[in-house]
């Protein structure tokens, strides 16, 4: 069974669809990784988001290696495991700018195909539109962008780096603004997805949500 998990960014997706591959036994493919694998690797290769080049993020995608599994994504630069770092803002921001180029895009979405079983849950921004158009269960996570700036900052807490709230806000517009509005696979929500609206709603009501939503669609 091919179940995606998609939504914009501090909308709980990863921890949904960790969970849910926990619960199901299904290996999990978390999309945004790579992007942020690729950013983090072109940072430390010291590029500044606006000088990065299609080219450049083709060519730290060779050095990396994914495998999907329970609960999580196996993921390795150079056979090194990428660590937490790539959770960082900066990296997520990068991780968008490479998501506006196409041809990066069309290059990891025939990877994560290839490294992909017949049952796997994927989450990300064009799991149900892009990568796996034909999957059985679509969902589609949304909430208000306060409770996702808010859910960020305990997220950058927890990893001991200081944040303020209404910087996060921006930063989350602008990078929503940017996944939303490139000119080619913009990031929508598939139109077969069901749209489970989080805010307000604690982790397991939400997974609660999702399980039924998975056992209408396959019995
Ligand atoms: O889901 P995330 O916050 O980890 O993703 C970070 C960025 O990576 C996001 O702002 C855009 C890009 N991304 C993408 O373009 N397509 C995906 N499937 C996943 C992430």
């Amino acid at each position: 069974m091919r179940i995606t998990i998609d939504g914009p960014a501090g909308v709980g997706k990863s921890t949904v669809a960790k969970s849910l591959s926990r619960k199901l036994k299904i290996p999990l493919l978390e999309t945004g990784k790579i992007y942020r694998a690729v950013g983090l690797a072109l940072l430390k290769g010291g590029r500044k988001p606006q000088e990065v080049m299609p080219e450049d993020a083709l060519d730290a995608l060779k050095d990396i290696k994914i495998l999907p599994d329970i609960g999580e994504t196996k993921m390795l630069y150079r056979n090194h495991p990428i660590g937490e770092e790539i959770k960082k803002e900066e990296v997520g921001n990068i991780a968008s700018v490479i998501g506006a180029f196409p041809s990066f895009r069309e290059a990891v979405n025939e990877i994560f195909r290839k490294v992909s079983g017949k049952d796997i849950i994927a989450e990300g921004r064009d799991a149900g539109t892009h990568i796996f158009p034909e999957a059985e269960v679509k969902i589609f996570l949304i909430a208000s962008i306060e409770e996702r700036a808010r859910r960020r900052l305990k997220d950058l807490k927890k990893m001991g780096v200081k944040a303020d709230l209404d910087e996060l806000i921006a930063r989350i517009e602008e990078r929503d603004r940017r996944d939303e509005t490139r000119d080619k696979y913009p990031f929508v929500p598939a139109r077969d997805a069901i749209i489970i609206d989080t805010t307000g709603k604690g982790v397991d009501e939400v997974i609660e949500e999702a399980l039924s939503v998975i056992r209408t669609r396959v019995g």
